[in-house]
Order: structure tokens, then C-alpha cells, then sequence
């Protein structure tokens, strides 16, 4: 018999852009995404399939770090191309008998989608055929508290995500929006950051004068956020 294929190619979705709108069944009930998350950030991630080892420990990671994310005004929602039930039995197998590094009795809080359809996972690009075309990749989408899609990163489904770094980028973000300023390379909470290139001459001679700004030249100034 001839298997038909879905051939509509979804554009992926960009940094600025709004975050595609759907609803959905999840571990947590329903949500109406990204509307039910206006006026916080959304790390919304996606993984390969549950009852597999590298999303388990990656799921356990997140569920003992939402505290941490919490505590910065961001909600993590999660997603995969399982049913609900694989979903909560997953859930419920990862609390009762798996320990990983010094993590044991993980319950994992935040809702997973199910999406057997793929409809949520095309919106986003998680289906991609080169990687496999039955599971989605390791994507992670941070939005913003007016539903902005603000970073993206993709990971191949062998590749287990760096939590620490999700952290980083988030508090990076809400950092720059709030003091106008860029983050160097590697930037750590406490560290000096960059003040974006000064857009005249009249600017460039200020900050060079600047007690505030340290200058290696006109275009390279750091300075200190004082948030001691
Ligand atoms: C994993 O999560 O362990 C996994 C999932 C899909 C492919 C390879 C590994």
C-alpha cells in the first residue's frame, strides 16, 4: 500500500518572531500556548522519545532545576511525538527507579506535551528529516514575557543538552534587556559587561572620557553592572 507524506514545508520559526500559537493536552492539563505564559519567560524544549536514556537524564535535570528557573520568572514546558500515557508512565518510571549523578525521586512538574500529530513539533521545526523524521531533535526555544521567540538552540537527538548553559543564556538575556547592554563571550552573572558600540563621534569621545566605561578603544567598552 502507498504511504501518503505530509510534503508541507513549515517555515522555521526566527528569533523576533512571535512564538506559533497552539493548544494542547499536556501531563499538567491543557494550555493555550503562548497566551497562558504572558508576562514570564518560557524555555520550551523538545526531546527525541520517552523511555530513553539521554532524555531521561535530561528531564531529570530540568525537573531539579525548576526551582531555579522559577525563581527567574521563566516556566519550562516540555515536548515529544509520544502519547499522554507514554508521557505520565515515563514520568512515573523516572520518580520510583532511576538515579542519576545525585539525583533520585525526581518528579517532574512541568508539563509535557503530547503531540502524537506533530502538529506543535512542525510549528517549531523540532521534525527534522535529515536528523530522523519520526522523532523530534533536541530543541530548545526561549520566549520572552510578550511571546517573542528570543534564542533558539538545535541539538542532534545523540547530544544531551548543558543545563548550565540554558541558565546562562537566560539570565544573559534578562540581563541586557534590562540594562541596555551585550554580554562578552563565555559571560558569567558578575562579570563586566559591553556596552553596544557607541552611533556617533560625540558618543565615541564620551565614553572614551568615561569614568564608568572602561574603553580598550571607541568600539571596545566594558563596564560593571555595581550589583553588589
Ligand atoms: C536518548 O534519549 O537516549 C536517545 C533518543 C533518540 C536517539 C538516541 C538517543
Amino acid at each position: 500500500m502507498e504511504t501518503l507524506m505530509d510534503t508541507t514545508v513549515v517555515p522555521l520559526p526566527r528569533i523576533g518572531d512571535k512564538a506559533p500559537e497552539f493548544k494542547a493536552i499536556t501531563t499538567q492539563g491543557e494550555i493555550n500556548f503562548p497566551k497562558d505564559y504572558v508576562g514570564k519567560w518560557v524555555i520550551f524544549f523538545s526531546h527525541p522519545a520517552d523511555f530513553t536514556p539521554v532524555c531521561t537524564t535530561e528531564f531529570m535535570t530540568f525537573a531539579s532545576m525548576e526551582d531555579e528557573f522559577n525563581a527567574l520568572n521563566c516556566q519550562l514546558v516540555g515536548l515529544s511525538v509520544d502519547g499522554l500515557y507514554s508521557h505520565i508512565a515515563w514520568l512515573r518510571t523516572i520518580k520510583e527507579k532511576i538515579e542519576f549523578r545525585d539525583m533520585k525521586n525526581i518528579e517532574v512538574k512541568f508539563p509535557l506535551i503530547e503531540d502524537i500529530s506533530m502538529n506543535v513539533a512542525k510549528k517549531y521545526g523540532m521534525i527534522q528529516p535529515g536528523e530522523s523524521s519520526t522523532k523530534a531533535v533536541r530543541a530548545v526555544f526561549f520566549i520572552d514575557p510578550k511571546g517573542i521567540i528570543r534564542a533558539m538552540i538545535y541539538y542532534p537527538l545523540s547530544l544531551g543538552r548543558n543545563f548550565d548553559e540554558l541558565k546562562r543564556a537566560l539570565v544573559a538575556m534578562q540581563t541586557a534587556d534590562k540594562y541596555s547592554i551585550a554580554t562578552p563571550a563565555d559571560w558569567r552573572p558578575g562579570e563586566d559587561v559591553i556596552v553596544p558600540p557607541a552611533g556617533s563621534c560625540g558618543v565615541a569621545k564620551e565614553r572614551m572620557q568615561s569614568d564608568d566605561v572602561k574603553c580598550k578603544d571607541w568600539f571596545f567598552c566594558t563596564k560593571s553592572l555595581h550589583l553588589n
